[in-house]
């Protein structure tokens, strides 16, 4: 069903028909679309545009509609051109031309901008549900690995020994920031566009603000032409996505290492591998690869919206009907992807023997050696010049530096006297690192807790949000 067409002599080419038509990936907007259309109906009603009689006829058909769109028994067909013409077509199969109705006072243009962020409240508290899910399995993890010493890298070199549970948890904060961006996007992005109309506000709908409340929205936006060709909230969501994604790929990258022969350091349990079509011996870790992989999809979505969005003149053009594909996409990925890497980390088993083993490989207390001169009152660049003399010396014979004689300290610095000896082992390095984000155990049981706090934190307001919106959807 076409929502214009009087001006014109004869209707649009069969190519600008299949070029223009978005109702293939915009039906996801329906159920928005007829809430949307229930709030604005309302409004039309308390503006006396509709008499009450014919407002509740048509609030009423929306609403079997909103049953028939869920049910699937009503859904879009080969003429629509899109989730509105598609939900107005509906209506008017119901109602005759009193469907055409609720058109008055907006436009297809605030129309849509308010279905897309509605759907995108909707989905941005799944993700972050998801998300949150994710990181209470990871300091499940960590929790119970918590005397588990493991080597740290840097540039993938040994580093300094760590706690493996420190390891695990980095992850959780990365994505609990991710959530927080979410949570963040909901409060600024909580104001209704409907009532722009086409770019010049409504004439018809006096009072936004009550719709705007009516769909759960903090308030209505400022400026009506601002409104319609406000795209920042969906750019400021691809963003999310893609950097949660690559927080994803990170751990699919941290993953597929460990699970190496080489590092052994994690077993994948069978229903989260893959097999091999050749060699029947091989157990892959393609969730890792994938959850890696997939980041730059949603760095591409990122990107694609923003390209459209450069030199766009204000107001709304067509150029916008591009906004939605890259959400709906990063959005599904996501909501597949990460189950998958959730339940590869809750059953995965973590060989500690192979993750504690080398961790002292690599000079990795030599740290510990300039801490103790400077401990003893040498400045650190000194103290760093004479540990490093000392690595030197055990590289030369093929040893560690923690291998050196108390003698051999002594020959290179007499300041490396024998107490050095009581701070050369992986329990001493990590139990001095006591600061409030550093890796002894006493810090890392504090920050799991505080951790744990912030889960509790977000999870009951991720409940509270979605039971709200559920609410205000009328489920
Ligand atoms: N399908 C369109 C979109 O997603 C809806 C808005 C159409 N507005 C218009 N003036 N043609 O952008």
């Amino acid at each position: 069903m076409s929502l214009w067409g009087g001006r014109f002599a004869t209707g649009p080419n069969e190519s600008v028909v299949k070029l223009s038509r978005s109702v293939q990936f915009d039906w996801r907007l329906a159920p928005y679309d007829i809430r949307v259309n229930i709030a604005h109906v309302a409004g039309l009603k308390r503006a006396g545009v509709l008499n009450s009689e014919d407002a509740d006829r048509i609030t009423q058909a929306l609403n079997e509609l909103s049953q028939e769109v869920a049910s699937g028994s009503f859904t879009y067909i080969e003429s629509d051109e899109d989730v509105h013409s598609a939900i107005e077509r509906g209506l008017v199969g119901k109602l005759g031309e009193l469907g055409g109705a609720l058109r008055a006072g907006r436009s297809r243009n605030d129309l849509v901008v308010t279905d897309f962020k509605l759907y995108l409240v909707d989905h941005l508290l799944e993700v972050a549900q998801e998300t949150l899910e994710l990181v209470t399995t990871l300091d499940t993890a960590a929790s119970s690995h918590i005397g588990v010493i493991a080597p740290g890298f840097t540039h993938l070199q040994h580093a300094q020994p760590i706690l493996f549970s420190h390891e695990l948890a980095k992850h959780s904060h990365a994505l609990l920031r991710d959530i927080d961006r979410m949570k963040d996007w909901l409060t600024r992005n909580s104001v209704s566009p409907l009532g722009s109309g086409a770019l010049a506000g409504s004439s018809l709908v006096p009072n936004p603000e009550i719709i705007a409340a009516e769909l759960a929205f903090q308030g209505v936006t400022r400026n009506s032409i601002d409104a319609v060709s406000d795209r920042d909230f969906v750019a400021e969501a691809l963003f999310i996505f893609a950097m949660l994604g690559v927080h994803l790929s990170r751990i699919g990258e941290e993953f597929t290492i460990w699970n190496t022969q080489e590092f052994g350091w994690v077993t994948l349990d069978d229903a989260f591998s893959t097999g091999s079509s050749i060699m029947p011996q091989k157990k892959n870790p393609d969730i890792a690869e994938l959850a890696r992989g997939k980041a730059g999809r949603f760095i591409g979505n990122l990107t694609s919206l923003l390209v459209t969005l450069k030199g766009l003149p204000f107001a709304y053009n067509r150029d916008l009907q591009e906004d939605k594909e890259p959400i709906f996409d990063s959005v599904e990925e996501l909501l597949v992807l990460l189950p998958a890497v959730r339940g590869m980390i809750a059953t995965a088993g973590f060989n500690s023997t192979a993750i504690s083993k080398g961790v002292l490989d690599g000079h990795a207390l030599a740290t510990e050696i300039a801490d103790f001169l400077v401990r003893n009152g040498l400045p650190f660049a000194q103290a760093h010049e004479i540990s490093g003399k000392a690595v030197a010396l055990a590289e030369s014979r093929g040893q560690e530096v923690h291998e050196l004689t108390d003698i051999e300290f002594a020959g290179i610095d007499k300041r490396l006297t024998s107490e050095l000896r009581s701070v050369l082992s992986a329990q001493a390095a990590l139990d001095s690192r006591t600061s409030i984000n550093g890796t002894s155990s006493k810090s890392v049981t504090t920050q799991l807790a505080q951790l744990d706090t912030k889960i509790r934190g977000y999870s009951s307001w991720i409940a509270s949000e979605r039971k709200r919106f559920s609410g205000m959807m009328g489920a």
